[in-house]
């Protein structure tokens, strides 16, 4: 079963808690949430309290993606303001292996994700712990932009690794999918896609997350 995370980070931020319910009611599997630090990413998005006063209105899972150097800082307060699964880059943690332990530690999920040029080896001994992968498909910090090709083959390099420590990870893909990719993407591997702009494009969130389903 293919899982649809849409990335609010393409919502209009004047209508969120109207494009929550939209969602919950389309069927969306989860919500991704992208926060960014404007150090790791050259870019500032949203944080702990939007995440608590969404928390209100649904019961979906909240995928919180954070794109912010030292996470482990964060991690109580995420989980403070509702989040079920916390994932963390690679690049931005010297003690990843702590980290992971740290967030499970809550009782919540761990993921740890990765930019498009750091390579699959750096999950090999971490991932029999992990509940998620995010394999970034774009250089993160912006919605919208161009899904890099040679990510396919990280994706099916991380499934090849999930057959043999943990054939039940969820292994999410992150930037670039729309209804014109997403079946090589699953077919590569991946089992949880995000999608932001595919989803909000003209306000047709509805009608877009149909078209993703009809495009695996
Ligand atoms: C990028 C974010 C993504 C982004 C995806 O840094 O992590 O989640 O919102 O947006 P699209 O689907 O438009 O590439
Ligand atoms: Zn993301």
């Amino acid at each position: 079963m293919i899982k649809i995370a849409p990335s609010i980070l393409s919502a209009d931020f004047s209508r969120l808690g109207e494009h929550i319910k939209q969602l919950e009611a389309c069927g969306a599997d989860m919500i991704h949430i992208d926060v960014m630090d404007g150090m790791f990413v050259p870019n500032i998005s949203f944080g702990i309290p939007i995440i608590k006063s969404i928390r209100k209105l649904t019961k979906l899972t909240f995928d919180v993606h954070l794109m912010i150097e030292e996470p482990s800082r964060y991690v109580e307060d995420f989980v403070g303001a509702g989040a079920d699964i916390i994932t963390v880059h690679y690049e931005t943690d010297r003690h990843i292996d702590r980290t992971i332990n740290y967030i499970k530690s809550f009782g919540i999920k761990a993921g740890v994700a990765l930019n498009p040029a750091t390579s699959v080896d750096s999950i090999k001994y971490l991932i029999s712990n992990l509940d998620m992968v995010l394999i970034m498909s774009v250089n993160p910090g912006f919605g919208g932009q161009k899904y890099i090709d040679y990510c396919s083959d990280k994706i099916s390099e991380v499934r090849a690794l999930a057959d043999i420590h943990n054939k039940d990870i969820m292994i999410q893909v992150d930037g670039g999918i729309d209804e014109t990719n997403i079946r090589s993407v699953v077919n590569s591997g991946a089992n949880v896609i995000v999608a932001g702009s595919a989803v909000f494009k003209n306000d047709e969130i509805d009608k877009n997350i149909k078209a993703l389903r009809a495009g695996i």
